[in-house]
């Protein structure tokens, strides 16, 4: 029988999330690859026990996690009963729907057929009675704000979640959005937008500003670009990488362009005069950023979980090398 290290809560610093009460770990852990089927059920626990051993408090799901959709959460769902239910009060769990998830008209988009049939769904693969945190995963334009906004008031009144969040929402429906739920006496709690020292969207867009003055906290992903940011593409592409896997769409060798090569290198040569990893650098950029509650990482293997957990308590980089990151990626 699993008993959880006794130690866990040593390792890792938590943030208070926006204007809540919540705390996040300063890194959650991702569920999108290598959660599901694809990867063999004892490494997955492997990782997910190692996570929570040491301070991981937040994993992050969606119904369509994992090969095929949904074995991520089947495969949480399982550890759970098997190994975490006396923990379950410290574990803060998410999921989400918005992407394509079942055949015909009601499995994709923010209907409210959709929405909320697609929470019962995850709340039976990860055989629990509610959610911490269900989140729009993606603004629909084709079904009016109000009816999404509302299937996600109805998950918290009907006790299947307890707090709700958005992702990948463009600034103005994101904004329309907030006051929607507000208006029904629901405050979000989280947005969750890819962001990463490669990739400004959020910022560059006023969300992520907007969520601070709205009192909600931002969980940044893909904060590697996929892995790009840890140095791993220099040279060649790794035959153990997302890059070189042929069921991944997401990552192509098509991204490796000169420019992008260029950027890269001179990353990699910023932090080898800072004394650190790539990985360290990009990790370390999040967790400076203003607003940000928690970093959402992903990984392949548990010696990349282990060096990510190194860099929780290395010392933050300073503003003027945040500055020298910018000049370096034109911002
Ligand atoms: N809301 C959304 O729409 C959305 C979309 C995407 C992701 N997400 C969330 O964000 C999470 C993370 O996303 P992501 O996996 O795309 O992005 P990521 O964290 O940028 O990339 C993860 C990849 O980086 C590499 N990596 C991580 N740590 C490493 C280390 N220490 N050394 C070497 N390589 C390392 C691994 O690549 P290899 O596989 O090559 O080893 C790993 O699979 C997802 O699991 C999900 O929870 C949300």
């Amino acid at each position: 029988m699993y008993i959880a290290n006794p130690d866990r809560y040593h390792y890792m610093t938590y943030n208070r999330v926006g204007r809540s009460g919540v705390k996040l770990p300063r890194i959650s852990l991702g569920f999108w690859h290598n959660f599901g089927d694809e990867n063999d059920f004892e490494s997955v626990k492997e990782m997910v026990l190692y996570a929570f051993d040491h301070g991981i408090t937040h994993f992050d799901l969606a119904n369509n996690y994992g090969l095929p959709d949904g074995s991520a959460e089947t495969n949480l769902g399982r550890i759970l009963n098997e190994e975490l239910a006396p923990y379950r009060d410290e574990l803060f769990i998410s999921t989400k729907a918005g992407y394509t998830m079942w055949a015909g008209p009601y499995g994709d988009g923010g209907s409210r057929k959709y929405m909320l049939s697609s929470l019962d769904q995850s709340l039976k693969r990860l055989g629990l009675p509610y959610v911490d945190l269900f989140y729009s995963h993606r603004y629909d334009s084709e079904t009016p704000l109000e009816e999404t906004m509302l299937a996600l008031v109805d998950a918290v009144k009907q006790g299947k979640a307890l707090y709700v969040g958005l992702s990948n929402y463009p600034t103005e429906p994101l904004s329309k959005a907030i006051k929607i739920l507000k208006s029904h006496g629901v405050e979000p709690l989280l947005f969750q937008p890819h962001y990463s020292i490669l990739d400004q969207w959020a910022k560059d867009n006023g969300s992520m500003e907007l969520c601070q003055k709205e009192g909600l906290g931002i969980i940044p992903y893909s904060i590697f670009n996929q892995g790009l940011l840890t140095g791993k593409y220099l040279k060649d592409i790794p035959e153990d990488s997302r890059m070189a896997r042929s069921d991944n769409p997401f990552l192509t060798k098509e991204a490796l362009k000169e420019n992008l090569l260029v950027k890269l290198n001179k990353l990699n040569d910023l932090a080898k005069r800072e004394g650190r990893t790539m990985t360290e650098l990009a990790i370390q950029y999040i967790f400076t950023e203003p607003g940000v509650s928690s970093a959402l990482v992903g990984v392949s293997r548990l010696s990349q979980l282990q060096e990510l957990l190194s860099y929780t308590n290395t010392k933050l980089i300073s503003d003027k090398v945040r500055e020298e990151i910018h000049s370096m990626i034109g911002v």
